[in-house]
């Protein structure tokens, strides 16, 4: 089955493009909602990184989400867009001092701190501001996600994050220091997780360190589990939304919350993966020796997924109904891993066919390159397209 897209508007529109239909937006925020209001003491905070177009933040903020920001240029982001400052979190392993001060300037939620060199230097630049910044650790639960290598984040091994070892004194530290606040513990095992062990596996540990905490009578206000749900981008039709209710019900179900503690999460692919496609034409068919390749205008710097971590993303040509053939479909960019999928069955493709690539909307635009001097592609929702 293949998607429904306006196709009339899309003939006279310069390719490639971006194509975000806000209606599959707009439903996956109001599933996120229905989920989470079941439990009054969870707060949604988008994660900026998956995708910062200013159309799509506006429908977000206006849900009510916070935003999870990983550098200076997203908090900017952020606030541009509405989102309130008090909603937003700032995480990253390597933040630069004006960005740490743009932070304390706005009066951010929180600071996801990862390391006691990052602490010291926040607790230094809130003091020149006169400034008490409320920072939460970033705790390396070392827990494996099943998901691609690269964007697993969660083991002793990654870069990220403060050991479960070394957390009581990086607490002691903290709570020495007079221009920092300890307030809560923040975690992310990984990205495109689908399988809700992991989510649980990451709730035994969560609940093991809280158990430990107590002991030593030191209470977090926060608890924050970082994102990770994943989509399904074999069926972006038949799941545009993905499973948020089995998502906020594993972890009502396993993660020990106290009363007065509130949950937080950091959602990005989950809320606008499937709302986006990129739009492609095709340039050339072109027959080798032992396949045919069909020859977008849109490559690896328009969608680097495929090339960066093989990615499976379905492609559909939206303009024939002709016979099924299999082809490779690749870009233009000069590198041999500027391919979208190998031996892919498509309706066969002729030159000027329109090409969508599926499940596009996080970590498609987000990561766009200008290499090989290369223009940076534009943006239409289905409400502009009307
Ligand atoms: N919180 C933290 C601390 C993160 O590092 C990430 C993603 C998220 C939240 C949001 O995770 P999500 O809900 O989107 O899974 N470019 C890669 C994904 C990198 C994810 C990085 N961190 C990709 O295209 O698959």
């Amino acid at each position: 089955m293949k998607g429904v897209f306006p196709l009339d508007k899309f003939r006279s529109l310069p390719t490639p493009f971006y194509y975000y239909d806000t209606d599959v937006l707009r439903n996956t925020l109001a599933a996120i909602h229905r989920e989470t209001i079941k439990y009054p003491n969870y707060a949604v905070h988008y994660a900026m990184k998956a995708n910062v177009n200013p159309k799509l933040l506006s429908v977000i903020r206006e849900s009510g989400l916070g935003a999870d920001c990983v550098s200076g240029g997203e908090i900017h982001a952020a606030i541009r867009a509405g989102f309130s400052a008090d909603k937003i979190v700032f995480a990253g392993v390597g933040k630069a001092d004006w960005e740490i001060n743009l932070a304390l300037e706005h009066g951010i939620f929180c600071f996801n701190v990862e390391s006691v060199p990052e602490l010291e230097v926040i607790n230094e630049l809130a003091a020149a501001q006169n400034k008490v910044a409320k920072v939460a650790f970033r705790i390396n639960p070392d827990v494996g996600a099943h998901t691609h290598a690269n964007i697993t984040t969660g083991l002793a091994e990654n870069k990220f994050g403060i050991s479960m070892e070394d957390m009581d004194r990086v607490v002691d530290t903290a709570l020495e220091m007079k221009n920092v606040k300890f307030i809560g513990l923040h975690f992310h095992i990984g990205s495109q997780i689908m399988d809700m062990g992991d989510f649980i596996a990451l709730c035994n540990r969560v609940n093991e360190l809280q158990d430990k905490l107590e002991a030593r009578c030191i209470l977090v206000e926060h608890i924050n589990v970082g994102g990770g749900l994943g989509i399904d981008y074999a069926h972006p039709n038949r799941q545009a939304v993905p499973n948020f209710k089995d998502y906020f019900a594993t972890y009502a179900g396993q993660l020990k919350l106290r009363p007065y503690q509130t949950l937080h999460f950091e959602l990005g692919r989950s809320v606008v993966g499937q709302c986006g496609s990129l739009i492609s034409k095709v340039l050339y068919v072109k027959q080798g020796t032992k396949k045919k390749f069909a020859i977008l205008d849109a490559g690896m710097t328009e969608l680097i997924r495929p090339a960066l971590y093989q990615a499976y993303h379905k492609i559909e040509n939206l303009t024939s109904d002709d016979v099924v053939q299999a082809y490779d479909v690749v870009g233009p960019v000069c590198e041999t891993s500027d391919v979208f999928g190998k031996a892919i069955d498509l309706n066969k493709v002729r030159r000027g066919d329109l090409i969508a690539i599926r499940s596009a909307g996080a970590y498609g635009e987000a990561m766009v390159s200008g290499y090989n001097c290369r223009k940076l592609p534009q943006s239409y929702t289905s409400a502009e397209l009307i």
